[in-house]
């Protein structure tokens, strides 16, 4: 087993100093303002897909739209979930968590959507969780060992996204092939 690194007394005393950074002490080791910046784009992200999610939830129609309109605002509430965690782990870093509505739609990586047919309406938040999905993916992998908690956090995020993705596949899937496939093109 590897050795502990500091001595129980050097600990002890650099936990003293910088008391009003809170949980981030000198053995943090990632890029803090890039990170708190990542976490804010992420935040923004997940704040646009509660927007589309919801704007899908409340226009889907026709004899198909139940289940999805119910599969449309689960997903709502999942990526509210995902916004309050990155806002939390934001402050806890030191860093502002940003609501900004003006800049919200340009730093998301994802997009808003507002198709009025079903199938392109799934089509669209399908995508939008592929993104998250690999963007959340590379950020895990940068993030590294250099801050385990918040890389916790967007591993969490990941799962779900790939839970969405799946579950928008199963709709996809469902749906008539008629219905489903004029939207194909
Ligand atoms: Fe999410
Ligand atoms: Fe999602």
């Amino acid at each position: 087993m590897a050795e502990f690194l500091s001595d129980l007394k050097t600990l002890r005393a650099r936990a003293r100093e910088e008391i009003g950074k809170g949980p981030v002490t000198e053995a943090y080791g990632a890029d803090l303002e890039r990170v708190i910046q990542i976490c804010n784009e992420a935040l923004a992200t997940e704040l646009v897909c509660v927007l589309r999610y919801k704007r899908h939830q409340y226009t889907a129609t026709g004899i198909y739209s139940e289940g999805v309109v119910a599969e449309f605002k689960e997903h709502a509430a999942d990526e509210a979930e995902h916004a309050d965690k990155l806002a939390n782990r934001i402050v806890q870093l030191g860093g502002e968590p940003d609501f900004d509505p003006e800049v919200l739609a340009g730093r998301s990586h994802t997009t808003y959507d507002k198709s009025l047919d079903l199938v392109e309406m799934i089509k669209e938040d399908l995508i939008a969780e592929r993104v998250a999905v690999s963007s959340y993916t590379e950020i895990i992998q940068w993030l590294g060992e250099g801050d385990p908690t918040t890389r916790r956090v967007f591993e969490e995020l990941l799962a779900d996204e790939e839970d969405h993705a799946d579950d928008l596949r199963g709709l996809l899937e469902r749906l008539p092939r008629d219905l489903a496939s004029h939207a194909n093109g």
